[in-house]
């Protein structure tokens, strides 16, 4: 016999698309939902509820959740109270016309609103609406109402690591981007309940934190934080000099507001890992003034070199966008240039995309769809090989490697573990004795390839 599910084991499915915002959203709402009896799993299939936490960066990220939410239409005929929602930032984009498209979603809930979610179900389940939507974009910082959750959780064996929103919204306006719609106007957290959050988090055992935020190097710009002074590389300070916080990130920066104080906290701050990544976009300057980046090429490239001179080992990543509206071949040569001057660890590179309420999608002037993969490719292929000689730069060396995963086929062989350096590499080793995620080890490098070095143990760190 089937076995019935109890009203208190309802299974919840959380499908997240896009950056790491909409990840710690994602954590958010499970959180919530498990003080309303539901429990995480795994796959859509016999979940009472299936959230898709959207993004709409580019249309291609669109276009999956669409997709996804087709094939979910088939499922909803079996199990017609199968619940499904919409969250993040399509839902927020898109509003209303998701239940047009698709009429068999139940809720739509933009990114500002993750906290109506149980009230938005529990009035579905009450049969007291056939339909629930919350968009509004707020004016004060959400994230307060959740703190009170994590209290409650202990800490399982598999976190080591989490992120901590310290602010929402972007106020920059780079105009291809669906950000501010979709995410606001950017208001700052205050620096008390960011630092509560971290202590709670390192309390339950968390040794790595990654402040996020669209553009954190404005933080405390825009809006009253309740301390003075409340520049980012204030906040980083005080979140560096919390008790077992033993690496710390954070991401993403614009150049145009990376400050001087900001860069020296690589020299002071022992556990702030030497990665940065700092989006650039485009070589040219003429196209980063059509895409409203307020620096130029020879502004990101005095900034790196300051980078460089206060962490020399810093590892740079940064973003492209290839095919931008009006990009000449010659607007593409300087970004192909500019990476064999900065040489990047790594990049994640894009074809340009005409996204909802941006000035550039007004844009006339747009590169054909294979003049921009063409460009992508040539891109791409430049950047594999400067990531593997970069790569290889480490061989030999002996590093820091906080352990993600460990895991033995079969127990007379050593365990296979996969970790992290300070710089984001990934590591591969093996051991003869079980290590947690979380430890850190000392690892000597022996092999590098494109993607991931590996190594030999040297030792455990206390
Ligand atoms: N088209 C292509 N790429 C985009 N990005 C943002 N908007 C667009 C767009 N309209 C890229 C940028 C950004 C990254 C998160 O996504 O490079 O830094
Ligand atoms: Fe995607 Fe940007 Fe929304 Fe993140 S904030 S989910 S990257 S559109």
């Amino acid at each position: 016999m089937k076995e019935k599910k109890t009203t208190m084991t309802k299974q919840v499915y959380i499908k997240t698309f896009g950056c790491q915002m909409n990840e710690r959203d994602s954590e958010i709402m499970e959180q919530m939902l498990a003080q309303s009896g539901y429990i995480p799993v795994g796959e859509p299939t016999n979940a009472d509820l299936v959230i898709l936490n959207t993004c709409s960066i580019r249309a291609k990220a669109e276009q999956k959740v669409f997709s996804l939410l087709g094939s979910l239409r088939k499922q909803k005929k079996q199990q017609p109270d199968l619940r499904i929602a919409v969250a993040g930032c399509v839902a927020q984009q898109e509003g209303e016309q998701i239940f047009r498209r698709m009429p068999h979603v139940d809720i739509v809930v933009g990114t500002q609103q993750l906290y109506q979610l149980p009230e938005m179900l529990g009035r579905l389940e009450r049969q007291e609406t056939a339909r629930e939507i919350s968009c509004d974009l707020e004016k004060e910082f959400i994230i307060p109402p959740f703190q009170k959750l994590l209290q409650d959780r202990p800490p399982q064996s598999a976190e080591f690591r989490k992120f901590v929103t310290i602010m929402q919204g972007c106020n920059n306006y780079c105009s291809y981007c669906v950000v501010p719609t979709t995410r606001g106007r950017e208001i700052s957290r205050p620096v008390a309940d960011i630092l509560e959050e971290v202590r709670l988090q390192v309390n339950r055992g968390i040794k790595e934190i990654t402040l996020l935020g669209q553009n954190v190097n404005s933080y405390g710009c825009t809006n009253a934080v309740a301390e003075k002074p409340t520049g980012f590389a204030y906040l980083l300070k005080m979140v560096a000099a919390i008790p077992g916080v033993q690496r710390l990130r954070f991401t993403t920066s614009n150049p145009q507001d990376l400050s001087t104080e900001l860069m020296q906290c690589f020299q002071e701050l022992p556990n702030l890992c030497p990665h940065f990544h700092l989006p650039v976009q485009a070589g040219s300057n003429a196209v980063l003034k059509r895409m409203n980046r307020k620096y130029t090429r020879e502004l990101y490239q005095e900034k790196v070199a300051e980078l460089r001179s206060y962490r020399p080992d810093i590892a740079l990543c940064t973003d492209v966008i290839v095919g931008f509206p009006g990009e000449t071949e010659e607007d593409f040569a300087q970004t192909m240039e500019l990476l064999e001057t900065v040489r990047f660890h790594g990049s994640f590179s894009f074809k340009y995309s005409d996204r909802p309420h941006t000035r550039s999608a007004d844009f006339s002037d747009k590169v054909e769809e294979q003049v921009k993969g063409e460009r992508l490719q040539r891109f791409q292929s430049r950047q594999d090989a400067i990531s593997l000689e970069r790569n290889q730069e480490f061989l030999g060396k002996t590093v820091e490697v906080m352990i993600e995963s460990c895991s033995s086929a079969d127990p007379s062989e050593p365990f296979q573990m996969k970790g992290r350096t300070g710089s984001n590499h990934i590591v591969h080793l093996r051991s003869s004795t079980q290590l947690l995620p979380g430890d850190l080890v000392l690892v000597t490098l022996t092999h590098a390839g494109q993607h991931s070095l590996k190594g030999v143990l040297k030792g455990v760190l206390p």
